[in-house]
Formats: structure tokens, sequence, C-alpha cells
């Protein structure tokens, strides 16, 4: 098994790192090299290109004046098709950064590379197919390897999953339910989405219904009900909560939280909290201004079989009207982006049995952060390897296949994201 104490040359590897993504996991394990363990981090570069990972350390190096990173950052050159290749990096690393995606075509040799070779695996997968496939077929083998393969670690779905735990902690009683609103603030110069979250969602809509298949086959009991059933709401409805219309998100996130409060409720008897995860469709008036009203405009035409069409694979602009670009948004449009996600819970006060009579005791809670994709997401991911470098003693206690809220659930990854620009905090109770 991986160490942190092992003879490894890196703590870190970032597979993936010419990615539009990956360059920028790549500027924030720079930024936080100071917290690997023991104070420094090392860490290396990997893909199927040197000269292309040449030129994202340049970049690096540049933006953040930091030109000992050109000569002290080695490079890995591996491909994806090339397992020896895989198999040389995973054996130099503690954890991989897997920024290549869509993982439904590349994801897969990445995860049986790091648990043939001991490294732990992080990704910041969005694709529900992928992860519960991956929990499927090597949850057992990377439990005897003890490698922690950790999906979903970015935007998707540390903020959905980890908030959830927040909020059950911060309530003072049994939290039975959540309904999250998630809204995307964007500034003058508009936002958008890098054309490789595209690509990953278009195949995982046009693919949504292998999914039912593949939950069948964990054979899972249904989860124990307390209290109030979650609202089940429509393609389009009108929050009283948040006095605005909302639409559900389609992403990974409710099938992530429910794979964190399964794993909680059979490993440590923690009563599951019901969920439903929305995204805040707001200012319908001024239609088409906010990513939040094209991304609903997406949803529904994806819905209806856009996903099937091969055009929109060479078109993201045209057919997700401007959500998705090939070039992705600019630093400009970065920093003038943020969101927030809010939760809604509701339960029994303390010292009530929550087997008896309706909830009785709500919360309120928020996480508010910067850009979701590309500044967001590498905070999300980088926190999460550096705790499991950092706090191996407070993981699962074996190795396996985990979503972030199983992983971390006892670790202290919410201080370091507050500390990193995800500030958790309670609204009101
Ligand atoms: N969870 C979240 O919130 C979140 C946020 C952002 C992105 N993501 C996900 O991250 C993934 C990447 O997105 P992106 O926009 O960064 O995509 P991208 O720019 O297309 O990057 C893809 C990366 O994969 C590499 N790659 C492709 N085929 C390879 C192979 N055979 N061997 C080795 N490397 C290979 C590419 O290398 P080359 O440079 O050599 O082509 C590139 O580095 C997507 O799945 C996306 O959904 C998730």
């Amino acid at each position: 098994m991986a160490t942190v104490t092992s003879t490894r040359p890196y703590h870190i590897i970032i597979f993936g790192a010419s990615g539009f993504t990956g360059q920028f996991v790549v500027e924030e394990v720079a930024r936080s090299a100071f917290e690997g363990p023991s104070g420094s981090l090392k860490w290396a570069l990997a893909g199927r290109s040197r000269q292309r990972l040449e030129g994202v350390l340049n970049q690096a190096a540049e933006t953040l004046r930091k030109p000992e990173l050109r000569t002290e950052v080695e490079i890995i050159v591996a491909d994806v098709s090339q397992a020896d290749s895989l198999a040389i990096m995973c054996q130099q690393g503690l954890v991989v950064l897997n920024c290549v995606g869509p993982y439904r075509f590349y994801g897969e040799p990445v995860v049986k590379a790091c648990i043939e070779n001991g490294a732990h695996c992080v990704d910041i997968c969005g694709e529900p197919q992928f992860l519960e496939r991956m929990q499927l077929e090597y949850h057992s083998r990377a439990m005897d390897s003890g490698v922690y393969v950790i999906g979903s670690c970015g935007f998707d779905s540390i903020p959905a999953d980890m908030g959830i735990l927040y909020t059950k902690n911060q309530f003072k009683g049994t939290l039975t339910a959540v309904e999250s609103f998630l809204t995307i603030h964007t500034g003058p110069e508009g936002g958008c989405a890098h054309d490789g979250t595209w690509q990953s969602a278009i195949y995982g809509f046009a693919d949504s219904g292998s999914l039912r298949k593949l939950r069948k086959k964990f054979g899972h009991q249904p989860l124990p009900v307390v209290g109030a059933t979650v609202k089940k709401r429509g393609s389009l409805f009108f929050s009283k909560e948040i006095d605005q219309y909302a639409i559900p998100f389609m992403g990974s996130d409710p099938s992530v939280v429910r794979r964190s409060q399964r794993f909680l409720y059979e490993g440590h008897q923690e009563l599951p909290v019901r969920s439903n995860t929305t995204t805040h469709l707001y200012c319908l008036t001024g239609c088409l201004r906010s990513v939040t009203q094209r991304c609903y405009i997406v949803v529904l035409l994806m819905r209806r079989g856009l996903a099937r069409q091969e055009n929109n694979q060479l078109f993201p602009e045209f057919f997700s009207f401007g959500v998705f670009t090939k070039a992705g948004p600019s630093r400009k449009q970065m920093e003038g982006t943020s969101f927030s996600l809010t939760f809604f819970g509701e339960g029994y006060a303390e010292g009530l049995d929550p087997s008896q009579g309706r909830p009785n005791a709500r919360i309120c809670t928020q996480i508010h952060g910067a850009e979701p994709g590309y500044v967001a997401t590498p905070v999300a991911m980088v926190q999460a390897a550096i705790t499991v470098l950092n706090e191996p003693q407070f993981l699962p206690i074996k190795g396996g296949v985990y979503s972030p809220g199983a992983a971390f659930a006892r670790t202290t990854l919410i201080d370091r994201l507050n500390r990193h620009g995800l500030v958790f905090s309670v609204k009101r109770f």
C-alpha cells in the first residue's frame, strides 16, 4: 500500500495537466505546495505530450511568478492507451490527480493502474455512470490493495456532498432531509464552461438509461425513511424557500450524495439524510442572460435527444447556446464568476425521537465560492489530495472506491476548503 512515508518520488502527479482544467490544477498545486506532508509537496505533471506539458509549466511559472517551476517540476509522459506508461506513472506517486476526461472513455485504465501500482486516485468526474461502475467493479480490489479511489472531487460534487455533512454537523438534533439550491453569479463579462465538460455531459445524458441497470447490480436494500418525504420536484418549479424558479440539477450530485449517505448508514449506522439538489433559475425576465438560464435550455434540449446527435461534439458553442465553448472561459470571466449553494434542512430538535411525529426544526446553511469549474474545482481537488496525504488515519479504515462524503466525513477537509475560499456557513437555525 502507498503511504506518505514510502519512498516514491512524488506526493502528487497531475495526470492530464495539459487539459483546460488540468492547467488550473497545476497552478493550484503550485500555490498549495507548502501544505504537503512536513510542509512541502513533491509533485509532477503527466500527460501524453511533453511539449504541451512544458507549455503548461511555463504558463504557470509566468502566471504565479514562480520561475523555479520550469526547472523543479518533473514531467512524466503517459498515455491512457498505453498500460505500461500508466503503470510507470502510478509507481512514482502517492496520489494521482486524474484530469483526463470524459471519464467514461479514459477513466477506467487509470483507476486500474492506480490500484495495481499502489497510488491513490482522486478525480473530478461528474459522470454518475462511471463513478458508480468503478465502485461496483473496483471497490474490493482497491480495498485489498489499500488504495483510495475518490471520484467527483471537483465542484461536482464536493460542495453538495460535504455541504450536507456540514449541515448535519451544525444541526442541533437529527437532520432528516435537505433541499439545496445552486446559484451561479456571472459578472459583466459573462461566463461559460469548457468543451471537455460538455463532452462528458452529452455522453452521460445519451446513456442515462444504463444507470438504472447498473444500480440493480449493487442489490442495495432501500435506506430507512424518517421524517417527511422530500418534495418531488418537476422540471421547472417555483420554490418558496428562495422565492424563485428552479430546475433539478442534472449532474452527479444526487448520485454522489446518495452513495455517501448509504456508506455512512451502512458503515457507521448514521441515519441517512434525504436530499433534492436543484439549480436556481433566477432572473427569468432577462431571458438568456444568465448561465443558469442557458443551462436550463440546454438541459431541455438534451432531454429531447440532442445528446444523440454527432454535430454537438463539433460545435459545442452553437448547440449549448454558448454555455460550453472550445476555448473555455477567459481568466477575466472566471474572476467575475462565483457560486452559492444554499441548503434548507429539516429534522427533529435535540432530545426528540425522530421516529415520532413530524420534523419540528430547521436549518439553512450555505457554501459560497469562486468560479465553480476552474477555480473551485482545482481547489477542491487539490485539498482532497492534501487531505489524503496528511490525514490517512481519518479516511475509511481500508482503501476502496469512495464518494467524497464517504472518504472525508471524519477529516478536516471542510476546514481546509474554508481556508481556500470555499466558505461554509450557517445562515439561520
Ligand atoms: N467536477 C467538476 O466540477 C469538473 C470541472 C471541470 C472539469 N471537469 C471534468 O474534467 C474533465 C476534463 O475536462 P477539460 O475541460 O479539462 O477537458 P480537456 O481540456 O479536453 O482535457 C482533457 C485532457 O485529457 C488528456 N487526454 C485525452 N486523451 C488522452 C490520452 N489518451 N492519454 C492521456 N491523456 C489524454 C488531454 O491531453 P492532451 O492535452 O494531450 O490532448 C487533456 O490533458 C472532463 O471530464 C470534465 O467534465 C469536472
